[in-house]
């Protein structure tokens, strides 16, 4: 494809969709589908006669966000919740006419005028089935700029400029991990996605695949460009069958319109793009284990440096960046590194995806800028906590974070303050919890994951969260003395400091993060043989004063 056809290829999706004076979209993406968002759909497409067939389009888009209140559809500029199919003649007869107030969703509430999009600007807009879509609202534009305009280090300074951190978890800057790869050998490198995402309650990548993959793989085509690599792997879990049915048609589309493929915009790059569907394990997560798996081994990790930058991928050169890192690249490349370096705080730069879950009013996906606080999210956008009850404690960062108090509720969000509160950034989950939270129970439900994921090839990993859960078990069915608990806390140091990777290194996080901030809770479990929250069965016998 030239510049000109991608010219008129927008121009021409664009003025279809001008000529069409209704537009009806309807959620397709996994958790709008799983309350029969594509009934929906396909009720609304039956319902339109051939006369309103030719003013009216019903498309399937991305995540609108709110996903508790799915399906979500938007009529032209009227935003609908929980319809069903059966709503759909209703909504088709208030075309130009009055809306239906029963099923109304208020577009203008803080849930969407507090978000920022760049991330998302397009989910719930565009087909992410269509190409031409994706196109017209100017996709691949900062491809050809990349390939045309600029030369590859040229790209690396703008991604650096930005300040983009990667989104996988770390926030290791972009642009240094690109210019290393860029130095590396000269030869074959690789640009590996990483869209492993298996962190309890986290679902920002797999929304991000499923509403635009085409951002995805834009960003992963300039990254090539920038660093040298002609191939690109994206690595996703086999959970995700929308997400990887989306990215098999959308790579197949644009290889079709040879915006991926060889010789990209009549140059010399060239890069191809296969997805490597994963087993579905943790670990697999972390990078040096994803490049084993890639290669057809055990999806073990090892031990770094060397960095993947260096040697990765069959010994190559690799870039290997998350799915909400790339979808970043191709706005700042047509916008400049230092439009988005404008947007958040001082060392975190542009906005986040969260995924919101828990005891909150607003479940859903949400993008905000770096900078604002916990209780704008919490209690703002996200409508604070359901049925009256008292917020207790946010987790974020997975497995790997740890859990912050009401008293932090008014820092705000950058990795730094979360690292400072005990926590992290993570890859965007955030799961909110309220007074009937034991918060014991909560460190040792992340400790039976991260006992169930370890993946043994280090003791203090393989052995030592067997042992944590073990006695934090016993402290949850109230057997446990005070040895235990200043053990808990000597393991939870050796575990940290002695495990081969991000998982044993981290696993300790949830215990110690709830022991800084909630250690009554531990006190009167052993103490007391007490479940402040009443969550826990205290199973000991003839406990003196025993209560759940
Ligand atoms: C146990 C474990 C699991 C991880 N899982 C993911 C994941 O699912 N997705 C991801 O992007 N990064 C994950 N990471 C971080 C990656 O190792 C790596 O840092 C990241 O993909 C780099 O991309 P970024 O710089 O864009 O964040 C995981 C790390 C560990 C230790």
């Amino acid at each position: 494809m030239t510049p000109e056809e991608l010219q008129e290829q927008a121009e021409k999706r664009r003025a279809e969709q001008k000529d069409t004076p209704h537009q009806i979209r309807v959620c397709v993406a996994a958790g709008c589908i799983s309350t029969q968002s594509d009934q929906v759909k396909e009720a609304l497409v039956k319902g339109l006669s051939p006369e309103l067939q030719k003013t009216c389009q019903v498309n399937g888009v991305g995540c609108m966000g709110l996903c508790k209140e799915g399906p979500l559809v938007s009529v032209d500029d009227t935003l609908y919740k929980a319809v069903s199919a059966a709503d759909a003649p209703e909504l088709i007869n208030s075309l130009s006419q009055t809306p239906v107030q029963r099923l109304l969703c208020d577009s203008k509430a803080p849930f969407f005028s507090r978000q920022k999009k760049i991330v998302l600007e397009n989910s719930g807009k565009i087909n992410p089935e269509v190409i031409e879509d994706y196109i017209a609202a100017d996709g691949y534009v900062a491809l050809h700029k990349a390939l045309a305009e600029m030369t590859p280090l040229q790209v690396n300074e703008q991604v650096t400029i930005s300040g983009l951190r990667g989104r996988g978890g770390a926030g290791f800057p972009t642009g240094l991990k690109w210019s290393t790869v860029a130095k590396g050998a000269a030869g074959q490198k690789y640009v590996i996605c990483n869209a492993d995402e298996g962190d309890p309650g986290a679902f920002m990548d797999r929304s991000v695949l499923e509403s635009d993959p085409h951002r995805v793989l834009e960003g992963m085509a300039i990254a090539g460009y920038a660093v040298g690599a002609n191939q690109g792997y994206i690595y996703i879990r086999a959970e995700y069958p929308l997400a990887i049915q989306r990215l098999k048609l959308a790579i197949r589309q644009a290889e079709r319109l040879e915006l991926l493929g060889k010789n990209i915009f009549g140059t010399t790059f060239s890069f191809h793009v296969e997805l490597r569907i994963g087993a579905g394990a943790f670990v697999c997560g972390e990078e040096t284990a994803l490049i084993a798996s890639i290669e057809g081994k055990r999806g073990t990790p090892r031990p770094r440096p060397p960095f993947p930058a260096e040697s990765g991928l069959w010994g190559r050169p690799t870039l290997i960046n998350n799915v909400e890192t790339f979808a970043n690249i191709a706005p700042i490349l047509r916008n400049g590194g230092s439009w988005f370096a404008g947007i958040g705080t001082e060392k975190s730069k542009g906005t986040k995806v969260f995924a919101l879950a828990g005891k909150i009013t607003n479940t859903g996906l949400i993008e905000i800028p770096m900078g604002i606080t916990l209780r704008e999210i919490i209690f703002d956008i996200g409508g604070g906590i359901p049925d009256g009850r008292k917020f207790k404690a946010v987790q974020t960062g997975g497995p790997s974070g740890g859990c912050i108090p009401e008293q932090y509720l008014d820092m705000p969000i950058d990795y730094e303050s979360l690292a400072k509160a005990g926590s992290i950034m993570g890859s965007g989950g955030m799961i909110v919890m309220d007074d009937t939270s034991c918060m014991v129970d909560v460190a040792k439900f992340f400790m039976e994951f991260c006992m169930t994921e370890s993946c043994g090839k280090c003791v203090p990993c393989r052995v030592g969260t067997v042992q944590l859960h073990g006695l934090l078990c016993r402290i949850t069915d109230g057997t446990a003395t005070m040895d235990d608990l200043s053990q808990l806390e000597e393991l939870c140091d050796m575990v940290r400091s002695t495990s081969l990777c991000g998982l044993g290194q981290t696993a300790p996080n949830p215990v110690v993060s709830t022991l800084r901030y909630f250690k009554e809770e531990y006190l009167a479990h052993i103490q007391e043989k007490r479940c402040l929250a009443g969550v826990c069965k205290i199973t000991v016998p003839h406990a003196a004063g025993v209560s759940r």
